[in-house]
Parts: C-alpha cells; sequence; structure tokens
C-alpha cells in the first residue's frame, strides 16, 4: 500500500485529481468506482478544471456510485445523485447512460436490484479505480462496523454515528435517512486499484487504525490492507496519528526513483 502525505486539502485534492486523470487518459474507457462526500468536492473540481482547460475526455467512461441513500429521489438536495451532478457529471462530458448510481426511490425485490448492480459492473468488466472517502468510524462505502469483508451491494442499516455526522446536511424539521444501498465490502476489494482520500484531524484516529491496526470488521476500511493496489491520499491533519510517517516518505520517494508507474 501507499500512503501519500499532503499537506493540506488542496494538495490531496489535485493529487486525487491527477491520479484519476491518469488512470483516464491512459484507459479512455476506464471504468471508475465514485464516491460523495465532503472529502472528495476538491478532488472533482480538479477533474473539472482538467477537463474544461485540458479537455480531459469523460465520454468513453463508465462509473458506478458507491451507495445511496434509501428514500431520497435523485433532485433531493442531499441526495448523493444531485450531489454528483453538482460537482461533476453537469460539468464534464460522461455519457449519460453510462452513470449508475443506486436508485434510492427503489421499492421492490432490494436483493433482486442489488444483484442487477453488482451484474451492471461485471458487465463493464469491473472497477479499475475506485475512489474511497472514510467515515470518522472507519466505514467505506456505508459499510458500518461488522459489515462482512464478503458482504457485496446490499441494503444497509446506518449507524446512529453516520447518522449524526450527517445530519447537518439536512433541514432540522427533515428525517434522516436510516438506510442506504451500498456496494459491499467484497464489491470495493474486487476493483483493480483502490484510491482512499482523508482530510482533517477529526479523521486522524480511523486513518491510523485503518492502515496500522489490526484488519478488522469494526474498522471496515482495514480491509484495503489485504488489497494489492490501495493508495491512502491524505493531508496532515488526517495524518498526524499515523507512527510510520517518516516511512511512507522514504517510500515515496523511492518509488519515485525506482517504480515511478506506480505514481501515475
Ligand atoms: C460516500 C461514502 C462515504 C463517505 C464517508 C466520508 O459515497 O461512501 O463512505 O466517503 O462517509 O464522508 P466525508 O468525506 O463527508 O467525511
Amino acid at each position: 500500500m501507499l500512503v501519500l502525505l499532503k499537506s493540506n486539502y488542496e494538495e490531496l485534492s489535485r493529487e486525487a485529481g491527477r491520479i484519476v486523470a491518469s488512470a483516464v487518459r491512459n484507459n479512455p474507457a476506464a471504468t471508475l468506482g465514485l464516491a460523495t462526500g465532503s472529502t472528495t468536492i476538491g478532488m472533482y473540481k480538479e477533474l473539472v478544471r482538467m477537463h474544461t482547460e485540458n479537455g480531459l475526455d469523460f465520454s468513453k467512461v463508465a462509473t458506478f456510485n458507491l451507495d445511496e441513500y434509501l428514500g431520497l429521489a435523485a433532485d433531493h438536495p442531499q441526495s448523493f445523485h444531485r450531489f454528483m451532478r453538482e460537482n461533476f457529471f453537469d460539468h464534464v462530458n460522461v455519457d449519460p447512460a453510462k452513470i449508475h448510481i443506486p436508485d434510492g426511490t427503489f421499492g421492490g425485490d432490494y436483493e433482486e436490484y442489488c444483484l442487477s448492480y453488482e451484474r451492471a459492473i461485471r458487465e463493464a468488466r469491473g472497477i479499475d479505480l475506485q475512489i474511497l472517502g472514510i467515515g470518522r468510524n472507519g466505514h467505506i462505502g456505508f459499510n458500518e462496523p461488522t459489515s462482512s469483508f464478503g458482504s457485496r451491494t446490499r441494503l444497509k442499516v446506518l449507524t446512529n454515528e453516520t447518522i449524526e455526522d450527517n445530519r447537518k446536511f439536512f433541514s432540522a424539521e427533515e428525517e434522516m435517512p436510516q438506510c442506504a444501498i451500498t456496494m459491499g465490502i467484497g464489491t470495493i476489494l474486487e476493483a483493480k486499484r483502490i484510491l482512499l482520500l482523508a482530510t482533517g484531524s477529526a479523521k486522524a484516529e480511523t486513518v491510523a487504525e485503518a492502515i496500522e491496526g489490526p484488519i478488522t470488521a469494526s474498522v471496515t476500511a482495514s480491509c484495503l490492507q489485504l488489497h494489492p493496489d490501495v493508495t491512502f491520499v491524505i493531508d496532515e491533519a488526517a495524518g498526524v496519528r499515523l507512527k510510520q510517517r517518516d516511512y511512507y516518505r522514504r517510500v515515496m520517494e523511492m518509488t519515485a526513483r525506482f517504480t515511478p508507474n506506480r505514481l501515475s
């Protein structure tokens, strides 16, 4: 695993944008796994900038979002559909037919619906690059603590901590969704490459647990230690609890010197 320590959020966002752009340039028909959340906003801004200024072309890319709140329609201000449109899709040339986000208003057979999401990922030949944020409780997607490492796309009940963390985005009188449809840990681990972004001191503890702690379903991001190609892009504040920070810096220097392809 590579741990890239960046001095602040702007640098983190630039680096994440650079990695995604490079994946798309190397494979214009790449399948991207996308995340929402405040951490990813700077990265999407950077990608939009590269599209506008440098013609970065997303026309052949397919995208699969990690998750959506159950009960929220695509035009709800807090839905992940809306987040993706406002922060990314409305400003770039991804083909709408190739955009996949779980439908929060689906009301039929959830198991069948989630299987069809998995099928669509397989039909797109799997995810080439999966972007992740991390929750304060260590979740990736909405795989809350104790999620099975073998889990697939499914309906997931949100923890109180996640509900509290996201309440600020909803109006006072509005009821927070209690559930989400999320890709599973097993789904995420099948991506060929994974990029996890973390910013700010509120994430420092969980970032250290995910990277240097034991592999445990209590911190689902720790499953990434099992994946052969993960890059963590972390700013100073989110990285303060990492014990091996100097080592990660040396690894970066040596990687740039001997195997620079791993950083592209
Ligand atoms: C969102 C998602 C979540 C967020 C995580 C961090 O699609 O899957 O796992 O990445 O909750 O959210 P922020 O960046 O808002 O702290």
